[in-house]
């Protein structure tokens, strides 16, 4: 049983920071230390742990650290934000890293992860949630538009600088914004499974399955980033003319479709 709920104690975070380490490969320059987190949780923030009842239970015993830190297959650390909407300040909350160990993966944790920063948020009267993430990974955007309901309308050209993060494979960091409406009645339909209103689509942009290959191999990076770089051009004036992405869809080889179009009143801030 993997159970979901807020990290406590130093040693927990500090599984959250090696869980980083392991998943991005980040070096120590790129590493958000645990202060941060340890920031993060008492500024208004989430840091949210997902526990294995199993590791806890051969560990029972001999626990000499507090909480549950060998138990630790997941975390999604959230920041405040603050938006001034119609002269007002109003909060949100930006999730900066959502990571699952590899062999946790694919079974709808990362789902459950977002599904309980949702929970948390609303509880405390925050409606808006958004992150970025790397359009050229194809599961990720999955995740965050066809399962989570989340809409885009912006991007961000090489957001973070340089990254030695191995999942980027040398590339630019460019990122798009997903916004995640946390009441609207559309992210409600799709997180309870009811199919999304049906839509004109005006744009649609692709991601070949095999960018996953091209980014890993030295000799192929140069067709990762053609990707990138014609997708950025697609994405910018797609945005530009007023469409989002609304919807996203997979073919049966594994390549990933952003589907876009006008956005409507229930769905954007
Ligand atoms: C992204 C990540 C957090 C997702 O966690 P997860 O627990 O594997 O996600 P879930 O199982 O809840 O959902 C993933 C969905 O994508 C699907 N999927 C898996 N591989 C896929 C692929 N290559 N292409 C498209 N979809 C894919 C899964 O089947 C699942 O869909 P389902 O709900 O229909 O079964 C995890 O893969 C991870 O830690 N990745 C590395 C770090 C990262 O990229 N973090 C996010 C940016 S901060």
């Amino acid at each position: 049983m993997i159970e979901i709920r807020p990290c406590h104690g130093f040693a927990e975070l500090e599984a959250c920071v090696q869980l980083q380490i392991e998943t991005w490969g980040y070096d120590p320059s790129d590493v958000i230390p645990r202060k941060a987190f340890r920031v993060a949780e008492s500024i208004g923030g989430q840091v949210l742990g997902a526990f294995d009842s199993e590791i806890e239970a051969q560990a029972a015993g001999k626990k000499l650290e507090e909480g549950s830190p060998h138990a630790l297959v997941a975390f999604a650390l959230c920041l405040p934000g603050v938006k001034i909407k119609n002269g007002k300040p109003v909060a949100y909350m930006h999730s900066h890293m959502l990571a699952v160990k590899a062999p946790y993966r694919n079974r709808g944790l990362g789902n459950r992860l977002k599904r309980e920063q949702r929970k948390e948020a609303l509880l405390r009267g925050i409606t808006h949630m958004e992150w970025t993430f790397d359009p050229l990974e194809i599961k990720n955007a999955f995740l965050n538009i066809h399962r989570l309901g989340a809409i885009v309308r912006s991007y961000r050209v090489d957001f973070y600088g340089l990254s030695s993060s191995q999942l980027q494979g040398g590339l630019p960091t460019d990122r798009l914004v997903a916004e995640w409406e946390l009441d609207s009645p559309r992210v409600k339909a799709i997180l309870e499974g009811l199919p999304a209103a049906s839509r004109v689509i005006e744009e649609r942009i692709t991601v070949p399955a095999s960018i996953y290959q091209w980014k890993a191999s030295e000799a192929d990076r140069g067709r990762a980033l053609a990707v990138q770089l014609e997708n950025r051009r697609k994405f910018q004036q797609a945005f530009l003319q007023g469409l989002a992405v609304v919807g996203y869809s997979l073919d049966a080889a594994g390549n990933g479709t952003f589907e876009l179009g006008q956005v409507g009143a229930d769905e954007a801030d």
